[in-house]
């Protein structure tokens, strides 16, 4: 198994059969093995800076109906919320004063939100703070209103693909969405020339190990700037509410995977990792990961983006979460760094 550790460092593939022996046969040695070489090639790259981003997750509505997610349309316990263009505006600022230099702006997909005003919005951050990247995570929409987004100023672009396998993915999502919508988005956002991110739930409900070696090749082949990858978390008003969790340690060995197949990556910590175990976000830096989200929702809100249950840092204040984030970064020997943190092709 190490020899295939090895070959991925050095030709940064492995075959489909390789990916899932090494996926269904971890174990502790071998998790420690990866995480180490993880670590000295993100090291060669980054050294033990982090990049910090600002999530504003801007609204909870959604038209999409993900049996995993608990602001799906037919959730109605969820109770929906949507900033303003001023609102998100002057989390931005709060943002931009505690050291964040890249906005991430997240939201169901809320027909309110219409390209024309997602350009505006994010002309308008733009204008307000000119040496920051703006992130959308909103979901799937035509080629052109990405082409809109982008030339309105839009840097980079989240869309997970949730699952590479379209039978996998047929079970976790209604009828109404296809796999191969979420495949075009991906490439037209590619196309057009955001920094694009994809990325798979881990321990979602079905998931075996030939399909964490398929989502494997898929990111090998589209060749993204940014993966993000967290636990399954089941939430309780969901058709998902009593499935299990995914586990830490296989989250963990596939960001160490992704380390060693895309070097340059950028690979967040994510707050799902952070909620299945107090110190999920170090342990994950510690497998490879190099970025980290921190919240600057207002605190009014943060409950009601319930994705999941337990959801961590919905009590506190931005600037909390950032001291926080800056602490545990310390802890560990990684600086939080005040940068845009783009993918090195794109500095
Ligand atoms: N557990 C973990 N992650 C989830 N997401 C949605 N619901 C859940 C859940 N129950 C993830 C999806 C989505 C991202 C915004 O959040 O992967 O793309």
């Amino acid at each position: 198994m190490r020899e295939l550790i090895d070959r991925l460092a050095r030709e940064h593939t492995l075959t489909g059969r390789e990916f899932a022996a090494l996926i269904a046969g971890r174990d502790k040695d071998l998790d420690a093995y990866l995480f180490q070489r993880a670590v000295e090639v993100r090291q060669e790259i980054f050294g033990n800076r982090v990049y910090l981003r600002g999530l504003i997750e801007f609204t909870n509505y959604c038209k999409n109906d993900c049996y995993y997610c608990g602001i799906r349309r037919s959730n109605r316990e969820a109770q929906r919320y949507r900033l303003t263009e001023e609102e998100i505006l002057s989390c931005c600022r709060e943002g931009y004063d505690l050291g964040f230099r890249t906005f991430v702006l997240q939201g169901g997909e809320d027909p309110y939100f219409t390209t024309e005003r997602v350009c505006a919005l994010v002309r308008a951050i733009k204008a307000q703070a000119p040496d920051c990247a703006v992130t959308l995570s909103i979901g799937e929409r035509p080629g052109e209103d990405y082409q809109a987004m982008f030339d309105a100023g839009a840097d980079r672009y989240l869309l997970r693909h949730e699952t590479a396998n379209d039978g996998h993915y047929r079970t976790l999502h209604p009828p109404s969405m296809s796999p191969e919508n979420r495949k075009r988005c991906l490439r037209d956002l590619k196309n057009i020339g955001y920094q694009v991110g994809c990325g798979m739930m881990v321990g979602s409900p079905g998931q075996t190990p030939a399909h964490l070696a398929e989502d494997m090749l898929f990111i090998r082949a589209l060749e993204p700037q940014m993966v993000g990858i967290g636990p399954f978390i089941p939430q309780h008003s969901t058709p998902f509410a009593d499935r299990q969790a995914g586990a830490l340690e296989l989250t963990l060995f596939l960001l160490g995977l992704l380390r060693l197949m895309l070097p340059k990556a950028l690979l967040p910590a994510t707050t799902a990792l952070g909620t299945i175990h107090p110190r999920g976000r170090e342990l994950g830096i510690l497998a490879g990961a190099n970025v980290c989200m921190s919240n600057l929702s207002p605190t009014a809100v943060r409950a009601k983006y319930a994705l999941y249950d337990n959801k961590i840092c919905t009590g506190d204040e931005s600037a909390q979460c950032r001291g926080c984030l800056e602490a545990r970064l310390a802890s560990i020997g990684y600086e939080a760094v005040v940068d845009r943190g783009d993918h090195p092709d794109f500095t």
